[in-house]
């Protein structure tokens, strides 16, 4: 049956080819996660596995959403690593490093699905595709946020603390909790 939701055929294709690439991105950041969730070792290892494990939970229904975004344009989803290593920016992971290194290595593949993602709400087809740019959006959103975190755990301390100091003897005067 035809399809006919108001957005011009060439449109819906060159959607679709971005959904692809996202798509191909963001499994091979899923795999990825999770290749590190199996592998990961150190003092860290509780942290990181679990952090991991939710991080990957998270991209498989994305990995969902995303695939049929794309069936929802009237095209065919991918789904063979075949196609997905051909279309995917993120770089495959062979060798099982510290837990330092996977961190590292993360952050590079969340922000590369980012730019991807970016760069396809830029595209004049999917930004006038409001579905697609919304799904696209909340894609950013999460790869900015979760490449800040996992930058976050292999930040160097600054240089001078910025907390205001706590008046220990002052609560010990007036008896009140220095946390609270
Ligand atoms: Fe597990």
């Amino acid at each position: 049956m035809k399809i006919d939701i108001g957005i011009l055929e060439a449109d819906r294709k060159q959607t679709a080819g971005h959904l692809e690439r996202l798509l191909a991105d963001t499994y091979a950041l899923y795999l990825k996660t999770q290749f590190y969730h199996w592998n990961v070792y150190g003092p860290l290892f509780n942290t990181l596995h679990t952090m991991f494990e939710q991080q990957y939970i998270e991209l498989a229904g994305a990995v969902d959403e995303i695939a049929e975004r794309i069936r929802s344009l009237g095209e065919y989803a991918p789904g063979t690593f075949g196609v997905f290593r051909e279309l995917s920016a993120v770089e495959e992971s062979v060798d099982v490093p510290r837990a330092e290194e996977m961190i590292r290595r993360l952050v590079r593949a969340h922000e590369t699905v980012a730019r991807t993602a970016r760069e396809a709400i830029e595209a004049p087809a999917p930004s006038a595709d409001e579905a697609t740019r919304d799904l696209l959006t909340r894609r950013l959103q999460v790869h900015e946020k979760t490449a800040w975190m996992l930058r976050s755990i292999v930040a160097e301390e600054p240089a001078v603390a910025r907390a205001r100091p706590v008046d220990l003897a002052a609560h010990r005067r007036t008896g009140t909790d220095p946390l609270g």
